[in-house]
């Protein structure tokens, strides 16, 4: 799988005093609407875009549990995996975080014709 690696922050350090605990963020990377997140498990990236009915997931919020809870009908989703815990049978896309020495990098899966 060839993936385009974006980097989010400089270090692990400005990513700890940016993205706080429990705290959602939007970001648009090539046409992609993602939402950041960082809890004790880790750095977590899915798809924005609830699968239900389209709400924008980072005007949700952060379980205890791993999950990121949709801000319209509150269906959830396990941050890891992006599949739903409640609501339905949905999955959402996730995207790769890598910690490096030389940043924070975010990993969005090449198309075809990119290759
Ligand atoms: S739009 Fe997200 S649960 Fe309905």
């Amino acid at each position: 799988m060839s993936y385009h690696w974006i980097k989010l922050y400089e270090s692990e350090e400005e990513m700890v005093n940016n993205l706080l605990p429990g705290r959602l963020i939007l970001l648009d990377l090539r046409g992609n609407k993602i939402c950041l997140s960082r809890n004790e498990k880790g750095v977590f990236a899915v798809q924005d875009k609830c699968p239900h009915n389209g709400a924008s997931l980072s005007r949700g919020f952060c379980s205890a549990n791993n999950e990121i809870i949709c801000p319209l009908h509150r269906y959830s989703f396990d941050l890891s995996s992006g599949k739903a815990t409640s609501g339905g049978a949905y999955t959402l896309q996730t995207y790769p975080i890598e910690i490096k020495n030389d940043g924070v990098w975010l990993g969005i899966k090449a198309k075809w014709w990119e290759l």
